[in-house]
């Protein structure tokens, strides 16, 4: 696999693959030197057009990590600002050579483009409301190490279906790691023929204890260009995930950032069923397992006892 664009570009097998390199890495972030030497001498560019807390810095600790140089740019305080193109900018990134370059933009598109210009490796950071393969990839990570194979469960996606790209990922990765998603929100932010993906549509939450994990998304307003619902008290109280409706056996994620009293409440938030937390632990190394598949090489075996693995020090 030379890019990651899609979680259309990944089999199950695929993608138990990129989870079983990151359980390996996740016993190097156990370690007190967190660091091993996979891709010294490498570069990373990451490139965020958008707003990121987790995604970008995730992204900067798993490469460094792995010991490349890494490069972050953000839109603002950068020449984008001055109107430089993308296919400008990449150009000009492309003067350093990078192996990987990993981009976050609002244009669907944006990161197929960057694969088709630069000779990088390119990992899609969320275009738009198209996909956000790596959220998924880190979704599925963290589910199978709170229940195991995901197989027959029962997965409902909540809330703002239509602004998210995560649910497109997630959906996809769900669906092909064997489970059954259904998505529950109001008709207006359920895209049409959504079904077509696989997974099954509620506009109520009356059926929302059959699930055994509840994934609440955020209300996009950036991304919303007219009212598509009356007020957010009124989505709240509709579609709101609450101690009322959460049960006790079931798994609650969110990808972050919470608006707190929209589509979560305090009290789940800080539940010990939130897995919410786990989600951005997982976020390194799932991300360290994605570089280190497209860099290293898919024929590397999967391992601890990989030479790449071995702390950096023993290799000096
Ligand atoms: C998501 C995103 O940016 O698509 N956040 C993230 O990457 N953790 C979801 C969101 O912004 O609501």
């Amino acid at each position: 696999m030379k890019h990651l664009l899609s979680i259309e570009d990944l089999s199950r097998e695929g993608i138990e693959r990129i989870l079983d390199r990151a359980a390996s890495f996740a016993e190097v972030a156990g370690r007190e030197i967190k660091k091993v030497p996979a891709l010294r001498g490498r570069t990373v560019v990451n490139l965020f057009y958008e707003a990121s807390t987790r995604t970008q810095s995730s992204f900067e600790l798993a490469a460094k990590r792995l010991s490349a140089d890494v490069v972050s740019i953000k839109s603002t305080g950068s020449s984008v600002e001055k109107g430089e193109s993308l296919k400008d900018t990449i150009q000009t990134l492309s003067s350093y050579d990078p192996a990987a370059i990993v981009i976050r933009s609002p244009q669907v598109g944006a990161a197929d483009l960057v694969a088709r210009w630069s000779p990088a490796a390119v990992i899609n950071a969320g275009d738009g409301k198209h996909e956000h393969p790596t959220q998924a990839l880190l979704d599925v990570y963290t589910l199978r190490q709170a229940m195991g194979d995901l197989d027959g469960r029962k997965i409902w996606i909540v809330g703002d279906v239509l602004h998210s790209r995560v649910a497109r990922s997630n959906i996809l990765a769900f669906r092909r790691m064997g489970a059954d998603v259904t998505l529950s929100g109001p008709p207006t932010l359920i895209p049409r023929g959504i079904e077509a993906l696989g997974c099954e549509v509620e506009t109520t939450l009356d059926r929302l204890p059959e699930a055994d994990v509840v994934y609440a998304l955020r209300m996009q307003r950036e991304r919303m260009t007219q009212a598509f619902v009356p007020t957010l008290r009124e989505y709240a109280e509709r579609y709101q995930v609450n101690a009322a409706r959460l049960g006790p056996d079931q798994l609650l994620m969110h990808p972050g950032p919470v608006n707190r009293g929209v589509e979560l409440s305090a009290d789940v938030i800080d539940s010990p069923q939130a897995l919410i937390g786990r989600q951005v632990e997982a976020g390194v190394v799932v991300r360290m397992a994605v570089l280190y598949e497209l860099l290293a090489g898919s024929a590397a075996p999967v391992g601890v006892t990989d030479d790449a693995l071995a702390p950096a020090e023993a290799l000096r």
